[in-house]
């Protein structure tokens, strides 16, 4: 079966079983083609917080999307293609060390970048994306009245948020980063830029500071995708430091434009576990009602750990409104 094939039949499957399919930007561009939605992961929590009207939902994204998913919407099936699709940035942080940083400094509130396990979340005050770090931290630090707010696990966003937010950091832990985006170099960008000396930098605030001083724009995939769509009559050429699927759906969106890529490595691994054919897969077992077969592929956060995550994460989409 071709794509275009494959496409047909999961959209035709779609609409005959009550399914909501969300894709975050880094998917391979025939999944994205098929999505009811696409954004970053601020727009798709909102989007599964408060437009997803059917009982399924398929999120082809990473674990941790899938997981708020699930917090928002205790009463819905949320399906992956592949439960192994996990954010490596996420492992960065775990339920205790959240505690110990707590216990050294009682009085500060717990920031937490949505790319952790529903586990952290449920340790921490507030949530936030890259999209909304900046605000987020401005806005927890003026609650709890304090000078200082506690921050994880990328480092990189930790920076960047308390260098245009001037609210004071301490990085929990330490070392925390998102191995596609930092290990972007100065130079690579610069060759790159070199090579299209008219082109505008866009890149992503999980890149290191070095190349986040060098843009000419820093913002999450949405963030970046916005500054095309205001942009592209003015510039005709962008250079794009986030995961590779963001530049495939530039370049479909904007074909008069060019794209480019600063490095062959930013692609993100786990981003692309999933495939159209389980996308399908999935589809087809709820067509033939063999919902017992769905549990490989259904995520649900223990109710306990739910319950207390869905807080930081309401408070986050209550901020960002
Ligand atoms: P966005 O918030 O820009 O969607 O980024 C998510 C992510 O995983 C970045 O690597
Ligand atoms: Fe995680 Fe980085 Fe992949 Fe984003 S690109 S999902 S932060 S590993």
């Amino acid at each position: 079966m071709s794509i275009k094939e494959l496409q047909k039949n999961i959209v035709r499957l779609k609409e005959n079983n009550d399914v909501t399919i969300l894709a975050h930007y880094y998917q391979d561009i025939e999944i994205q083609e098929i999505a009811d939605y696409l954004g970053d992961s601020l727009g798709l929590s909102q989007i599964a917080n408060r437009k997803t009207k059917t009982k399924y939902i398929i999120f082809a994204g990473v674990l941790f999307m899938a997981e708020t998913a699930s917090i928002l919407n205790q009463d819905k099936h949320i399906l992956v293609p592949e439960k192994e699709a996990c954010c490596p940035l996420a492992n960065f942080l775990n339920p205790n060390i959240v505690k110990e940083f707590r216990r050294a400094y009682p009085e500060l509130p717990v920031v937490t970048y949505v790319n952790t396990t529903a586990a952290v979340k449920a340790e921490s005050d507030v949530c936030c994306t890259s999209s909304n770090s900046v605000y987020i931290v401005k806005r927890i630090k003026e609650e709890f009245n304090v000078n200082e707010v506690l921050f994880g696990p990328d480092n990189n966003l930790a920076e960047y948020a308390e260098e245009k937010s001037g609210v004071k950091i301490i990085k929990i832990p330490g070392d925390g980063h998102c191995y596609v985006h930092s290990h972007l170099t100065l130079d690579k960008v610069k060759f790159t830029h070199n090579a299209h000396p008219n082109s505008k930098v866009l890149v992503h605030p999980e890149c290191i500071q070095e190349v986040r001083d060098y843009a000419d724009f820093i913002g999450s995939t949405a963030g970046m995708y916005n500054y095309v769509k205001k942009n592209y009559k003015n510039y005709k050429d962008f250079i794009i430091g986030t995961e590779k699927g963001l530049l495939d759906r530039l370049a479909a969106d904007f074909p008069n434009n060019k794209f480019y890529l600063p490095s062959q490595n930013l692609i993100c691994k786990d981003m692309k576990k999933n495939k159209l054919q389980t996308i399908e897969k999935i589809l087809k077992l709820l067509d033939k009602n063999k919902s017992k077969k769905l549990v490989e592929y259904e995520v649900k956060v223990p109710e306990e750990i739910a319950q207390r995550a869905l807080n930081p994460i309401n408070k986050m989409l209550q901020y960002s409104k």
